[in-house]
């Protein structure tokens, strides 16, 4: 069944047509620059945006797949986590769409959706996932660790107790002056710096659970611009190259710890799935395939960059998941947005 797929959970306008596990279209409006000059995601301005933007991205992802509504389904659409009035504008087209073609509606979780990812079939190319399953999803709003048996039944072992991990990398950015969204730019900084050149604390090294935290490192990272700068008003390339190089070492690293502890913890897991905007780093994914050799688990991730960060495929392919594990539609009536979403409480 061809699945038309909504996300509008942040700053993204996607929507795509998938098919089982394959991707017929994957169309994302980003709204980046509309939301650069306020330095993050102001979400009034997403939710205008969305509004104007919908109709045309519906239409040009149906034309990408080279279908006709009658080749359509079932319409999935995110209905949280995110922004509500952003949610919002998804689930009420949704909505239109389920009874102008009169088709079921899904509600997908945005999460279930970056784990879906890592099962996004691109051409040829299609990932092998064994259960039991570890996933570690990285976003701008999350820092997960998920353990599941079964798609769609979900349970989460580890989470962060403050800051995500993508929002901590855009929250460096905005201190050091590099532009919005920030991840991306730290990194290719990172890459042209010393790590070893300052020293900043490993978040939670000596912890016992699973959770995550990025606030103190954030603030440690804010102290150290002051210390490097001292009476100077800008640093130089190479200090805040350092300084990326520095925080991206030891925010990974403690990423990598509590990944090691899961495997630990869970010695019956066959692969790790790694899902959301920070998937897209080079460098952590390079680590994770090196500490995942050791324990000798596969290694499952997003075949393209586009999948990484915020795309309805994903969303697609989640609900095809659901509907293979039995998730049943939705009436419209029923279906309210939950910014608050957390993966246990949408598990089927
Ligand atoms: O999943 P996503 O698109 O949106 C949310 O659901 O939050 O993730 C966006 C996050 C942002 O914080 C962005 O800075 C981060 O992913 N990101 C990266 C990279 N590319 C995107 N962080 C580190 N390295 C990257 N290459
Ligand atoms: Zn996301």
């Amino acid at each position: 069944m061809n699945i038309l797929a909504i996300d509008t959970s942040c700053d993204e306008t996607s929507i795509a047509v998938t098919y089982g596990y394959r991707v017929l279209s994957n169309v994302v409006s980003s709204q980046v620059r509309q939301h650069r000059q306020y330095g993050g995601i102001v979400p009034f301005l997403a939710q205008r945006l969305h509004k104007e933007r919908i109709e045309a991205v519906v239409t040009i992802a149906v034309e990408r797949a080279k279908l006709t509504w009658q080749d359509i389904g079932a319409i999935a659409v995110t209905y949280g986590p995110g922004l509500a009035p952003a949610l919002e504008v998804g689930l009420e087209y949704a909505k239109k769409l389920s009874k102008e073609h009169n088709l079921p509606l899904y509600g997908v979780d945005h999460m279930a959706g970056h784990i879906a990812s890592c099962y996004a079939q691109v051409g040829s190319k299609q990932p092998k996932i064994e259960m039991p399953c570890l996933a570690l999803l990285v976003s701008g709003g999350h820092t997960e660790l998920v353990y599941f048996e079964k798609f769609g039944i979900f349970q989460i072992i580890g989470q962060t107790l403050d800051d995500a991990l993508g929002e901590a990398y855009d929250k460096l950015a905005k201190m050091l002056g590099l532009g919005y969204p920030g991840g991306r730019l730290v990194s290719q900084r990172a890459f042209l710096g010393d790590s070893g050149h300052y020293s900043l604390p490993i978040p939670l090294q000596y912890s016992k659970d699973l959770n995550f935290s990025f606030s103190g490192l954030k603030n440690a990272a804010r102290l150290l611009i002051l210390a490097v700068k001292q009476d100077r008003s800008e640093l130089t390339e190479q200090e805040i190259n350092d300084i990326c190089a520095s925080f991206e070492r030891v925010a990974q690293e403690s990423v990598l710890l509590k990944v090691e502890k899961a495997l630990k913890a869970y010695p019956e897991v066959k692969t790790l799935l790694l899902g959301g905007g920070v998937a897209a780093n080079k460098v952590l994914r390079r680590k994770l395939r090196i500490l995942l050799k050791k324990y000798r688990v596969k290694f499952a991730m997003p075949l393209n960059m586009k999948l990484c960060t915020d795309n309805a495929a994903m969303i697609g392919v989640a609900a095809g998941l659901g509907i293979k594990a039995g998730q049943k539609p939705v009436l419209p009536g029923n279906l309210d947005r939950k910014p608050g979403l957390s993966l246990e409480e949408s598990s089927l």
